[in-house]
């Protein structure tokens, strides 16, 4: 049975340590760090997202403002919000939360978030530095990956790292951050021939599909770390990640669960990326 990798109780510590950094700026500066969120429409998955965003930002100490906006808002009316927020000094982080509904451009939207408050790391800006690995903010979920991996010790240098998944948000920054912990690293993806045969040489498997179960026991090696970014409702409401988490257990050395996993990590890392939003307009 595998080391369960428990991302709330770490996401917790990690909430702790950084309510302590943030009470210490606070004192030294007297700058709040603020946050903005804005939700444009009724997705119910992004309301509750955006709520729990909401409650962390009160527990660290974070001063956090919520923009929900109808779903018929128009591109610009977007637009004109983020260039207020972009000028606002009380606000040092902007996230849109995605995805917006089908007639406002997400690509526009995140181009216009100032890349200095784009606490999401998903400006083009940001993902270049990234790219280059000279960065001050990681996106958070594959951010979120990485201080699991840390904080439980497992060591990723000359490890095959194999990632499932090429979003922009999760798999393409996932990959970059293996690769500069120097992890030898694939990436899948749909077009993937042979993906079984190439996610059992993985020692550390990210799964980041948005398909409930698609990892399968005989898809893994034994003694392999396998990380579950996937957060998928099934139709009786219970949620589920991207992996058989009842059959691969038994076969990994370390395994995150859904919930509990990596999801209160992405959120503890938009927070860490808000006071480093919050330095940084100091400097
Ligand atoms: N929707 C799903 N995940 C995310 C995220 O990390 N940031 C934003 N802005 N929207 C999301």
């Amino acid at each position: 049975m595998a080391i369960i990798i428990d991302g709330k109780a770490t996401s917790l510590a990690m909430k702790e340590e950084l309510k302590g950094k943030i009470d210490a700026f606070i004192s030294q500066t007297g700058v709040t760090p603020g946050l903005a969120v804005i939700i444009v429409g009724n997705n119910p998955a992004s309301a509750v997202y955006v709520r729990n965003k909401e409650n962390a930002c009160a527990a660290v100490g974070i001063h956090s403002e919520t923009f929900r906006l109808a779903e018929e808002t128009t591109e610009e009316e977007l637009l004109a919000l983020v260039r207020k927020l972009n000028a606002d000094e009380a606000i040092h982080g902007i996230l849109v939360q995605l995805p917006l509904p089908s007639h406002i451009s997400e690509e526009k939207v995140i181009a216009s978030i100032s890349p200095k408050k784009d606490v999401d790391a998903f400006h083009a800006e940001n993902v270049g530095h990234i790219m280059i690995g000279n960065y001050h903010f990681l996106p958070c979920t594959p951010a979120g990956v990485m201080a699991l991996l840390e904080r439980y010790g497992i060591e990723v240098a000359g490890k095959h790292c194999v990632v499932i998944g090429r979003s922009n948000i999760v798999g393409k920054p996932q990959a970059m951050l293996l690769l500069e912990k120097n992890g030898t690293v694939t990436v899948c993806h749909s077009k993937t021939k042979n993906l079984a045969d190439i996610t059992r040489q993985a020692d550390i498997l990210v799964a980041a599909v948005g398909r409930a179960r698609f990892v399968r026991a005989d898809m893994v090696k034994d003694g392999a770390v396998v990380i579950d970014v996937g957060i998928n409702r099934l139709a009786d409401g219970t949620l589920c990640g991207d992996v058989d988490f009842e059959a691969v257990k038994e076969k990994a050395y370390a395994i995150t669960p859904v919930p509990g996993g990596v999801g209160p990590m992405t959120v503890t890392m938009l927070l860490y990326n808000t006071l480093t939003a919050a330095k940084e307009s100091l400097k």
